[in-house]
């Protein structure tokens, strides 16, 4: 008899993003400037998967729109408005937002045709606004599941 549909977690990833952890709470706790930590956090995270862009929109808010930040990667958009493409629906929702496939997402805007699947994570400050937010791009289809949404959002607590 087959077994019943047995849920076996990616202990694989769940380990690196625990090691990952360890080492940008390391970081993090030793400085304050918040550029410098977006810009560890992704090399860090860059190392870790080698993911195909990984990187942080700040919110501006004098021109209401995402402006990009510390990233690694190609060259990407540089500006997001309010509700438009995933990082802009994160932004107005402040939800974590997992797209596996993003030529079927229509409000998705494509800074490179190789992005496939994408996970958005909001990051907030301790007021819980949102300040800015976290896109990781992958050129393969459905990378990202609700473990990485787990702990990209613990990651980016670090940052408040
Ligand atoms: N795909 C994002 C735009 C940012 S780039 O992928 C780096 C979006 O739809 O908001």
């Amino acid at each position: 008899m087959q077994p019943m549909n047995p849920i076996v977690p990616n202990t694989d990833k769940a380990e690196k993003y625990k090691l990952l952890l360890k080492q940008a709470e390391g970081l993090i706790s030793s400085e304050s400037d918040l550029i410098a930590n977006m810009a560890n956090l992704t090399a860090l995270l860059k190392d870790t998967f080698n993911w195909f862009w990984i990187g942080f929109y700040r919110v501006d808010t004098e021109s209401n729109q995402l402006i990009l930040a510390p990233f690694q990667g190609p060259l990407a958009c540089t500006r997001i408005n309010y509700g438009k493409g995933v990082c802009g629906e994160v932004w107005q929702s402040g939800e974590t937002q997992i797209v596996d496939d993003v030529n079927a997402h229509p409000n998705h805007i494509a800074c490179s045709s190789l992005s496939q699947s994408e996970i958005v994570v909001p990051v907030k400050n301790k007021d819980d606004e949102i300040i800015a937010v976290l896109d990781i791009d992958s050129d393969k289809l459905a990378t990202f599941d609700e473990v990485d949404a787990e702990y990209l959002e613990q990651l980016v607590e670090l940052l408040k």
